[in-house]
């Protein structure tokens, strides 16, 4: 069974070992990512029960007034295509419901994802330091 929480209380990096952040070329660590749900404004994660292994998770920073967004989404392989990635999403947006804004860039690829959950595409730019990308 897949448990879901809205908080890192009590999750330790060992149990963030997924494999996440697949295909980055400089990933965070276990222990970084445990810091990057905890700062986050809101998050919520998948938790297999049998194991206590969290399988998947995705987070939210706000203003804390009218907008929010989404940086990170993620399921393990093993557990894709079971609907997890879709659940994370909707619950996250219950806790975000009376936001004006919630944005997420993503992969034109993954817009259908997205699209049946509710949200539109949009356009974006960004600025990205490779250096930087494990967090460390
Ligand atoms: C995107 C991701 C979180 C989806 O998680 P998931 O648990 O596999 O998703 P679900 O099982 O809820 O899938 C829901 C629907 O989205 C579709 N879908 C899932 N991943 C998709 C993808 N990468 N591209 C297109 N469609 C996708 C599924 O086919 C499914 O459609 P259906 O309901 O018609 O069967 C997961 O594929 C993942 O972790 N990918 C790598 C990281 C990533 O790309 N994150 C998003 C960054 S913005």
């Amino acid at each position: 069974m897949i448990e879901y929480r809205t908080n890192v209380d009590g999750i330790t990096p060992d149990q963030l070992e997924g494999p996440f952040f697949v295909g980055w070329p400089n990933p965070p660590s276990p222990a970084t990512h445990l810091r990057v749900l905890d700062g986050s404004a809101h998050v919520v994660v998948a938790v297999d029960e049998s194991n206590q292994q969290v399988v998947g998770f995705i987070n939210a920073i706000t203003d804390g007034v009218f907008m929010a967004f989404i940086p990170l989404l993620e399921v393990v392989p093993e557990y894709q295509g079971r609907g997890i990635g879709s659940e994370l999403v909707r619950r996250l947006l219950e806790l975000l419901d009376g936001f004006y804004t919630v944005d997420a860039m993503t992969d034109p690829e993954l817009q259908p994802f997205y699209r049946h959950l509710g949200l539109e595409a949009a356009h974006g730019v960004a600025l990205r330091d490779y250096e930087r990308q494990s967090g460390e």
